[in-house]
């Protein structure tokens, strides 16, 4: 039977870094507090769009698949910070590449953008629509976020990654999934942009609604629930599973997931104190990472649950292929940029007319 084997990966993290003592010179927070609550301990504040951030991610994935972007069929990018919404982010991509004979659309389902765009491309390569895709988030959360906010501000930050998918015999790919969203909340994480309708108040990019604990509580619920799903439809336990790469929104999450589901904290991948939430990126950065720490095996058994804004829900069961080293290296790299994490902070304040954040 023909599955959607992935073939390639690649990440892109813009160079900018903000730590928590960077944030706590003007806001009012600390290290300890920002540590203890979420396990983060730095994110990246990206000097360029998403649409570059993309670019570089899928250049890099092409290269690790050996894949002529000319061959390639598909670009999906999931995002919920695109820069450019007509026309679709991800034709700027499929231009900046070369792949001149691919099919783009975007996809937005916040956190879980990433899986959700995984699971149309793997039914399109099942049912022969194409052969190959890539499948790439890309966020700019620095853009959207109320920088002067410290419950929102801590807690996001910047980047990508891609993954190439081609149609194979081999086995490997997704085995199962699930996909929800509790719309009844919608409202408890939610940012007012988009098209308002006649005599509504007008649009603000930096008003967030966003309701911490219950958005917590909720989506530790779904994963967990969509994660036994998943490995009871496949025929698996939770011990089987070699890696399981959730959402990094949280540590404390992650944990709860992990526990309820029945998988060994140390089978759960981490690295949200590197990048805080990178929204739809987290998933297929952490899997880059787990392959870059050889942390991926051949055939691995691995489970990744999400959630996002809608509150969208999923949990995606695959099973890793044999090759975990990439074919090629790309020499794709971001433009330089010479701003620190806190000057890019200021930059977007004043481009939004802003004053600048000063010492608590
Ligand atoms: O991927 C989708 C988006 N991600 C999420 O939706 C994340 C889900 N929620 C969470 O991860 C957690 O709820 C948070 C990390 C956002 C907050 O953690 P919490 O343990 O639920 O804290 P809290 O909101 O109950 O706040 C506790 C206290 C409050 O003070 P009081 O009322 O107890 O005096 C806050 O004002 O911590 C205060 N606080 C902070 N203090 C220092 C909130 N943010 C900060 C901060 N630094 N950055």
């Amino acid at each position: 039977m023909t599955s959607a084997a992935i073939t390639g990966w690649g990440k892109c993290l813009p160079p900018a870094t903000v730590t928590n003592d960077d944030l706590a010179t003007f806001l009012d927070t600390s290290d300890d507090w920002i540590t203890s609550r979420t396990g983060m301990k730095e994110r990246r504040i990206s000097h360029v769009g998403v649409s570059e951030l993309a670019y570089v991610a899928a250049s890099r994935a092409l290269a690790a698949a050996n894949m002529n972007a000319k061959d390639l069929e598909l670009v999906v990018l999931a995002s919920c910070t695109f820069d450019s919404m007509l026309p679709n982010a991800s034709s700027k991509v499929q231009y900046k590449l070369g792949a001149k004979n691919a099919a783009c659309y975007d996809l937005n389902t916040a956190c879980t953008g990433f899986m959700y765009a995984l699971s149309t491309a793997n039914a399109l390569i099942k049912t022969g629509v194409v052969k190959n895709a890539v499948v790439i988030g890309a966020e700019t959360m620095s853009q959207p976020i109320p920088w002067m906010d410290r419950s929102l501000s801590v807690l996001f930050g910047d980047g990508a990654a891609a993954w190439v998918l081609e149609a194979s015999e081999d086995g490997s790919g997704i085995l199962a999934e699930r996909l929800g969203c509790i719309a009844e909340a919608r409202d408890i994480l939610a940012i007012d942009y988009g098209f308002t309708p006649p005599g509504e108040p007008r649009n603000d990019l930096c008003h967030w609604n966003f309701q911490g604990q219950d958005i917590f509580k909720k989506a530790v619920n779904a994963m967990a629930k969509a994660s036994i799903d998943v490995l009871k439809e496949a025929g698996l336990k939770p011990s089987d599973v070699d890696l399981c790469v959730p959402h990094q929104a949280n540590k404390r999450i992650i944990d709860a997931v992990a526990k309820k589901v029945g998988i060994p904290a140390e089978r759960a991948f981490v690295n949200v104190h590197r990048y805080g939430n990178i929204s739809s990126a987290t998933v297929p950065v952490a899997v880059v990472e787990a392959l870059e720490e050889n942390r991926m095996t051949p055939g691995a058994y691995v489970l990744m649950p999400a959630f996002g804004a809608g509150l969208t829900w999923s949990a995606t069961l695959m099973k890793w292929g044999d090759r975990t080293l990439p074919y090629r290296q790309s020499d794709v790299e971001l433009p330089p940029c010479s701003d620190s994490g806190l000057e890019l902070i200021h930059k977007i304040m004043a481009d939004r007319g802003e004053p600048l954040p000063t010492k608590p």
